[in-house]
């Protein structure tokens, strides 16, 4: 099996998916949409923030992620936005033009992640009720000293994108994503019954959450997983179950959701 997004609307799959290629090799390889930058290769930077959109309910949630640690089999059945997504027929989007005319941008280089943190903000994305200063807080920049970027993230705070054809789009491609890749395998279940199932099978299986720090064994150690599980998307290890007793808090549930 391939795995299979949308970008812009557009279906791109990937078979054969190497399970521990990073999204944004791809992104620079053979997508060749370099807005996205590489500045650390380890999560630390906000270089190469791009916007990742799933499926809740008849919505489409989007959040931030840094694609120089997230692995290609985490975008199965995800819709992807890049900061080449935002300008219309050659014309910045608000906060591109915001940015642009207030000094946010002195060297660039990273200017389309703060683009990227700060249109996810604008649009409604996970951890968008937070603060500016707290969206960018994973975006360094060594040249404006942060003070436009932070106003234009004030000054054009909500941006209004109709996503329905894409959440209709996004329901046609669910499904529990697996493959190989020159012997390595991978999976991506959506139920726990699923990741149990692969589990019994493969117990050597590398878990993989939000793979924040096995990113980094493969960016920064070179290592190589064999096969590898990816529990993103098991939908009820996604909970957060409030009971007399206290909180609990499924495997998957994210910091920001917490
Ligand atoms: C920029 C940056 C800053 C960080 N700051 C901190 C920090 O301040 N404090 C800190 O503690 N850490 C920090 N980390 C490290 C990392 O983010 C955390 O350890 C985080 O909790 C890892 O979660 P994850 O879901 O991304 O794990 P993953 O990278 O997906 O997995 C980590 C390990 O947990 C295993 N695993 C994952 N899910 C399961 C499961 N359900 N069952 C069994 N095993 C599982 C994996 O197999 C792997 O061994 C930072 C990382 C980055 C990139
Ligand atoms: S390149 Fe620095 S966070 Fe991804
Ligand atoms: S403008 Fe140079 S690092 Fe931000």
């Amino acid at each position: 099996m391939s795995v299979k997004f949308l970008l812009d609307g557009d279906v791109v799959e990937i078979a054969p998916c190497d399970p521990t290629g990073t999204l944004l090799e791809y992104l620079r390889g053979p997508l060749r949409r370099t807005g996205t930058k590489e500045g650390c290769a380890e999560g630390d930077c906000g270089a190469c923030t791009v916007l990742v959109g799933e499926l809740a309910g008849d919505q489409v949630q989007w959040r931030a992620v840094n694609a120089c640690i997230a692995f290609l089999p985490m975008l199965h059945g995800k819709a992807l936005m890049t900061v080449e997504s935002l300008a219309r027929g050659g014309a910045l989007n608000p906060l591109q033009a915001c940015m642009a005319a207030n000094g946010s941008s002195q060297c660039g280089f990273c200017t389309p992640g703060f683009v990227m943190s700060l249109h996810g903000r604008a649009i409604g994305a996970l951890g968008s009720e937070l603060p500016v200063a707290d969206v960018i807080a994973g975006n360094l920049c060594r040249c404006t000293g942060y003070g436009p970027i932070l106003e234009a993230g004030e000054t054009v705070s909500r941006l209004v994108q109709d996503d329905s054809g894409l959440a209709q789009a996004l329901a046609g491609l669910a499904d529990d994503g697996s493959g190989t890749f020159e012997g390595r395998q991978w999976f991506a279940p959506r139920s726990s019954d699923a990741l149990a199932a692969i589990l019994a099978d493969y117990p050597a299986a590398r878990i993989v959450a939000g793979a924040t720090d096995v990113g980094l064994w493969v960016t920064k150690g070179l290592r190589e997983l064999d096969t590898v599980v990816f529990i993103w998307d098991v939908a009820d290890l996604k909970a957060v179950d409030e009971t007399p007793e206290g909180v609990r808090l499924g495997a998957g549930v994210r910091y920001a959701q917490a």
